[in-house]
C-alpha cells in the first residue's frame, strides 16, 4: 500500500513509518520539521519538508506519490502554545486538516487515519471515559483537535472517503522530545539523568492514561485494511496513573534519590483521565501489550544509550 504520513519526523508517526516500512508498505512523509527531527526519519521513506498549510506544495506531493491512504499526525501539539496563540493552533490543526481532506477528495484517497486526543473530553463525568463520554475540551488544543475530528466525520459522511479516528491517551516512548512540555516520562528522565529536580504541575494526584508507543503503532497497523472504518476509538491503557506514580517509576528506573518540585496546575489541564478501551479491544482486536514499568524502562534505556 502507498501511505502518506503527515508529521512523520515527529515522535509517534516516525515509529509508525518504521513499522509500515518493515511491513513492506511504500511510505512518504510530509513534515515541516517545526517540532520533528530528521534523525527520526526512516531513510527508506520519501521525505518532503512541507508545511501542511501550503496547499500548492501539498497538492504536488499527492500528485507525485499517489497515496492510497493518509495517516494524519502533523499538528500543533502544545497545550500551552494553543492557549497563547489560538490562531496558530487552529491554522495548523483545523485548516491544515482541511487542506488534507480537500486533497483526499480531489485525489480519491480511500481512507484517512487521524491522530486525535483524549483532550477532546470534558473533565470526566465518569471513569473510565468511553467514546460516548461528553466532549467539551478544557484546552484550545483539545478544541482544535475536536474540530478537526468533526470535519473529518463530515467529509467522510458526504463522500467515499473512509476514516478512523484515534483518541490517544498520553503516549510515551523513545524519541519523545525531553525538552518539550508534554511527554512527562521523557522530561523527567532527561532531568533526572542530569540531576535536575523535575517539576510536577499540581499536587501530584492529577492522573493520566499512559500508553506505550509500540501499542499505538500496532493499533494504526490494525486499521490499514477495512477495519474500524468510520469509527472513533480511544487508545490508552485503561488505567489511571498519577503524576507522582510516574515520577516514582522514572526515579526507580533512573536510580536516583531526588524529590519533585511542585508548581501550580497549568491552564487547560484536566484533573483526571482514564480511557475505556473496550471498543478498540472488541472491533480492532487490540489491547496494550506493554506495561507502564516496562515502557518507562525502555525510555530510560534509550536515554542512557
Ligand atoms: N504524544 C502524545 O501523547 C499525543 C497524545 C494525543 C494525541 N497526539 C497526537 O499525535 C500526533 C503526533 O504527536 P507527537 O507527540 O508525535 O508530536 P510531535 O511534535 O513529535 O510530532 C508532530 C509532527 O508534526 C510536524 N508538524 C507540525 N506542524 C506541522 C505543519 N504545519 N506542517 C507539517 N508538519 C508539521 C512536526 O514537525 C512534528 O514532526 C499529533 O497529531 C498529536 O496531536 C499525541
Amino acid at each position: 500500500m502507498k501511505i502518506l504520513i503527515t508529521g512523520g519526523a515527529g515522535f509517534i508517526a516516525s515509529h509508525l513509518v518504521d513499522a509500515l516500512i518493515s511491513c513492506g508498505h511504500k511510505v512518504s512523509i510530509v513534515d515541516d520539521l517545526s517540532s520533528g527531527d530528521m534523525v527520526n526519519v526512516n531513510k527508506l521513506a520519501n521525505f518532503y519538508k512541507i508545511n501542511i498549510l501550503d496547499l500548492d506544495q501539498l497538492k504536488t506531493i499527492f500528485e507525485i506519490e499517489k497515496p492510497d491512504l493518509i495517516s494524519h499526525h502533523a499538528a500543533q501539539t502544545s497545550v500551552r502554545i494553543s492557549e497563547e496563540n489560538p490562531l496558530n493552533d487552529a491554522s495548523i490543526n483545523v485548516v491544515g486538516t482541511l487542506n488534507i481532506l480537500n486533497l483526499c477528495l480531489y485525489y480519491n484517497i480511500s481512507k484517512i487515519i487521524f491522530a486525535s486526543t483524549c483532550a477532546v473530553y470534558s473533565e470526566p463525568c465518569y471513569l473510565p471515559m468511553d467514546e460516548d463520554h461528553p466532549v467539551d475540551p478544557k484546552s484550545i488544543y483539545g478544541l482544535s483537535k475536536l474540530t478537526a475530528e468533526n470535519y473529518i466525520r463530515h467529509f467522510s459522511k458526504t463522500s467515499d472517503l473512509k476514516h478512523t479516528i484515534f483518541r490517544y491517551g498520553n503516549v510515551f516512548g523513545p524519541r519523545q522530545n525531553p525538552l518539550g512540555e508534554a511527554g512527562v516520562v521523557s522530561i523527567f528522565t532527561g532531568q533526572m539523568l542530569k540531576g535536575v529536580q523535575p517539576i510536577i504541575f499540581g499536587d501530584g494526584n492529577k492522573t493520566r492514561d499512559y500508553i506505550y508507543i509500540e501499542d499505538i503503532v500496532q493499533a494504526n497497523l490494525n486499521v490499514l485494511e477495512d477495519i474500524g472504518n468510520n469509527q472513533t476509538f480511544n487508545l490508552g491503557s485503561g488505567k489511571e496513573t498519577s503524576d507522582f506514580e510516574i515520577f516514582s517509576s522514572v526515579r526507580d528506573h533512573v536510580g536516583v534519590n531526588i524529590e519533585p518540585n511542585f508548581a501550580n496546575i497549568r491552564k487547560g489541564e484536566a484533573r483526571r483521565v482514564c480511557l475505556n478501551i473496550e471498543k478498540a479491544n472488541k472491533i480492532l482486536k487490540w489491547s496494550p501489550q506493554r506495561s507502564l514499568n516496562k515502557g518507562v524502562l525502555e525510555v530510560v534505556k534509550s536515554f542512557k544509550k
